[in-house]
């Protein structure tokens, strides 16, 4: 696959395919096979966090063999249009649908210094659930601050800014079908 690059606002973006569209499916279809195992019997509620795990949920689903599965989202904002975590985590929306007694799969797009998830666990166990487990598409261990339980992973990366797949750069590249790694130069 070839690099995309794109002028923007001066400046070249170029993005350099890191996981091909083939290759994220294969995993999400193993993840979704993995996750039915798991919580076979039960009444699962996916949890996405807007906007980047969209995406990556709405295909996750389609592999979750469950009768009693639902969906539900929640926004979180902690970035801007930065490409380094600025540690300040906000609930900017919230699910629709009571969590009491309920199991609980959060599903995240990238875990970077482990600080959104952190914050959204503690928020979540405030509310009773029967359990809390987060199932993330990508994981950059190199980043970490606080080590919270990553109980599903689809990929773990090196640290470096990806976008695609629901990932964004400023809003952007979320539409891409393939992730990529993202660098900037000059126009
Ligand atoms: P953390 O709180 O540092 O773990 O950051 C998690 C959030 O930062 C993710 O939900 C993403 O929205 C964003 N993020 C972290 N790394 C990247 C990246 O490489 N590309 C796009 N968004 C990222
Ligand atoms: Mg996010």
């Amino acid at each position: 696959m070839r690099e995309l690059v794109t002028p923007y606002n001066g400046r070249i973006e170029k993005i350099r395919p890191m996981l091909d569209a083939d290759t994220i499916q294969a995993r999400v279809k193993e993840l979704g096979a993995q996750i039915s195992r798991d919580y076979a019997g039960r009444e699962l509620v996916l949890v996405a966090v807007l906007k980047g795990s969209v995406i990556f949920c709405a295909d996750l689903m389609r592999h979750i063999d469950l009768p009693g599965l639902s969906c539900d989202f929640l926004g979180l904002s902690s970035y801007g249009s930065r490409t380094v975590s600025s540690g300040v985590v906000r609930l900017t929306s919230d699910v629709s649908c009571s969590v009491v007694d309920k199991d609980i799969l959060i599903v995240e797009d990238i875990v970077d210094t482990g600080l959104t998830m952190q914050y959204l666990l503690e928020n979540m166990a405030t509310r009773r659930p029967a359990s809390v487990k987060i199932c993330t598409l990508l994981h950059k261990p190199a980043n970490e601050q606080v080590h919270v339980p990553l109980d599903y992973i689809g990929f773990t990366i090196a640290n470096e800014f990806v976008v695609g797949y629901g990932l964004d750069y400023d809003e952007r590249y979320r539409q891409l079908p393939y992730i990529g790694t993202m660098s900037f130069e000059d126009a």
